[in-house]
């Protein structure tokens, strides 16, 4: 029985280590947003030693408690020979004491992932959201359906056209059935296979929108920015245009190469500002913010001129742009960067999100304050490998009436 207990005690713990890594990795180092200039980076290397170790300080903690055992029972009640067993080095005490706190670390995040699985969240008003669809490119798939679900199928070639309905504050009846497209986290590269690209497009196209977004990091590599620039536009003409902001890797590998190799292709780069889409007489704004890590964000300028009564669509790469939005009004602001966790893990959801809300804006639809946020799982991966988390082709019909509707 204590026995059982302390391997209990061991397994919370080592889930603690866990989480406690990807709490440094997550919020302290890529929730700084500037990392590299970061003073704990180093932590993303030195942290999962550490806590290994501290949790490996277990095993002389294991051994005293088996001579514990093995003392007859008169002994073991004695004050003074139980006091020498058990305390009789410093380094059990300190395993004692990690062993303790990590595996509170550990039954809190147990604790904290079975209710947010049980409790049925309401959906958020002025949304509707229909039925996706699935395209697979992959032919060869793991046979049975509980295995899939459990994460034994890379999804990194399963599209899935996601679909909502947004119901727009004071949206000019003209833009009622307004149709977006948003795409983000392409990351094409040269290893992935053409007709991937080639479908998410078709899904696209055959969506019919009025306006094409591209949402940042649309190559991980500076070679692939032309090839990127040739694949995702090939046969788009949205009536009022394709726009786009930048993300963190299209600074690391050349915003300027992926604003003027889109910008050929009829692209619109909204870096710190917005336009006027009209209808008529009718206008809706789209304004886009620059990128966190790398751009210079100035939500300021970006939505300069704009009546708070007006409504507006608003785009920028990474959702933690949240933060810096100061009770603005704005009534769909698409995001990425997060790619839905890329990897999800069953019963743990999306565990590695670089972003210090970690995991709560990972991917779907956020209401905060006066902003309703989407953010999609986007098109790519790095590495080419996506567990229980689809790309996605996401796709948006505007509504004209209040979000109670
Ligand atoms: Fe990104």
């Amino acid at each position: 029985m204590v026995r059982l207990l302390f391997a209990l005690f061991v397994l919370l713990a080592l889930l603690g280590d866990a989480r406690i890594f990807l709490f440094i990795l997550n919020r302290v180092v890529f929730g700084s947003h500037r990392h590299e200039k970061n003073p704990w980076t180093f932590l993303i290397f030195a942290a999962p030693p550490l806590l290994l170790l501290l949790t490996l300080l277990f095993w002389p903690l294991n051994l005293f408690i088996a001579r514990l055992m093995s003392t007859r029972l008169v002994e073991r009640i004695a004050p003074a020979r139980a006091e020498s067993v058990l305390w009789s080095a410093d380094v059990a005490k300190i395993g004692a004491v990690w062993l303790i706190a990590a595996s509170a670390v550990g039954l809190l995040w147990v604790v904290e992932r079975a209710h947010a699985l049980g409790v049925r969240e309401l959906p958020l008003s002025g949304i509707e959201t229909l039925p996706s669809r699935v395209v697979r490119l992959r032919r060869a798939h793991i046979p049975f359906r509980s295995l899939q679900r459990l994460g034994a199928h890379n999804d990194v070639y399963d599209i899935e056209v996601t679909r909502s309905e947004v119901f727009v504050d004071d949206l000019p009846d003209s833009f009622d059935g307004y149709r977006i497209a948003f795409l983000t986290d392409t990351h094409v590269a040269r290893f992935v296979r053409r007709a991937f690209y080639r479908a998410v497009l078709e899904q696209v196209r055959d969506f019919a929108p009025d306006l094409v977004l591209f949402g940042g990091d649309f190559v991980s590599w500076h070679r692939d920015i032309p090839l990127a620039a040739d694949l995702l536009t090939a046969g788009l003409q949205p009536r009022d245009g394709i726009f786009a902001v930048l993300g963190n890797h299209d600074y690391w590998t050349g915003a300027k190469e992926v604003i003027d190799a889109f910008g050929a292709r009829g692209v619109q780069f909204l870096v710190n500002r917005s336009v006027r889409l009209r209808r008529g007489s009718d206008t809706l704004t789209l304004a886009g913010i620059d990128e966190v890590y790398r751009g210079e964000p100035d939500v300021g300028t970006a939505l300069s001129g704009l009546d708070p009564h007006e409504p507006c669509i608003g785009a920028s790469h990474h959702p933690d742009i949240i933060d810096l939005l100061d009770g603005r009004r704005i009534d769909l602001l698409l995001c990425g960067h997060t790619h839905g966790g890329q990897i999800r893990l069953p019963f743990f959801g999306a565990v590695v999100v670089p972003s210090r809300h970690e995991g709560e804006f990972a991917s779907g639809f956020h209401r905060v304050r006066s902003v309703l946020m989407y953010v999609s799982r986007g098109i790519g991966a790095i590495p080419p490998i996506r567990i229980l988390c689809r790309p996605e082709v996401a796709t948006f019909v505007l509504r004209s009436g209040k979000r109670s509707n």
